[in-house]
């Protein structure tokens, strides 16, 4: 059985957890298969963007497996940590952009698995919370630094130390999400997002995704020093060309070619 499914869908690939039985619990095995099925996707020269969502009608994914953490040792916990956040850096710094379309439980893991995604839409029925510190550990896939990065440190430290639940509204009052839409129309509302992005060049977009990302660990001066750069580099693109002379030319160019 595989653990993550594969839908390429035009230039976008739809990467869907798949253990609904277990709440799409993030074991050892679904973390390395997600982190291959990434590494093969990069070799895809058609690839625009990723979509990751949750299998079943009750969650995204209910968190790190417990069932595999309840015995280990201390260094087997760093080793397993070290691993989630190594597939979330992975998917954090792919070269595409890529979309949660987060249903039902995000929680631990699962919150932390749609934080590592650059954009997060949430269907009404999504639930949020970091449960760790009721199971006697701290977030482990890199909660405690993208939600403090994203949000701020102290709303980050509430939702840690109480383990609150809290609904799609607050997620998007906080900033937590980007969108909050009815559950019958999360998938659509995410394709149309991914295609709106796929219809872009890929190299301004990519490019784009690493300026924001570099720059967010950057002072403000060395940030816009890699946005010069990064900016640059779309210079060496047919397509940069081809867009602006259409423009130039009062047409409309859409026939990227990612060169
Ligand atoms: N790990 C392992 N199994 C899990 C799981 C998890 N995180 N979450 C759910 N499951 C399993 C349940 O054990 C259950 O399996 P069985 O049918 O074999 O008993 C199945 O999924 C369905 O779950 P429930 O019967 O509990 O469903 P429910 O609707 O009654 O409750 C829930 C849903 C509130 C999400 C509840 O399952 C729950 O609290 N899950 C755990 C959430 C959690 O604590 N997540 C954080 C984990 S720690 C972490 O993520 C650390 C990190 O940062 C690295």
């Amino acid at each position: 059985m595989t653990l993550i499914n594969v839908e390429m869908k035009d230039k976008i690939a739809l990467l869907t957890l798949n253990r609904p039985e277990a709440l799409n619990a993030l074991n050892s095995e679904l973390l390395r298969e997600l982190y291959d099925r990434l590494k093969a996707l990069e070799k895809e020269d058609d690839l625009r963007c990723l979509v990751v969502t949750g299998s079943g009608e009750k969650a995204f994914a209910a968190g790190a497996d417990i069932g595999e953490m309840a015995d280990m040792n201390p260094d087997e916990a760093e080793e397993f940590a070290a691993f989630g956040h190594e597939v979330f850096s992975y998917l954090s710094t792919f070269p595409c952009p890529v979309i949660a379309a987060i249903h039902g439980y995000a929680l631990g893991g699962g919150f932390e698995l749609a934080l590592a995604c650059d954009i997060r839409i949430a269907a009404d029925t999504a639930r949020f919370a970091f449960p760790e510190t009721g199971l006697g550990i701290t977030p482990g896939f890199g909660g405690t630094q993208r939600l403090a990065r994203l949000t701020n440190a102290a709303y980050a430290m509430e939702l840690i130390f109480t383990g609150r639940r809290i609904k799609g509204e607050e997620a998007l009052e906080q900033g937590a999400v980007n969108r909050l839409v009815p559950a019958s129309e999360l998938m659509s509302e995410a394709m149309k997002m991914a295609e709106s992005i796929a219809a872009n060049a890929p190299i301004g977009v990519r490019m784009a995704k690493e300026a924001v990302q570099r720059g967010l660990d950057l002072d403000l001066d060395t940030g816009m020093e890699v946005e010069a750069e990064l900016f640059a580099e779309c210079f060496d693109s047919s397509d940069q060309k081809d867009a602006m002379q259409a423009f130039l030319k009062k047409e409309k160019f859409t026939d990227f070619q990612n060169k």
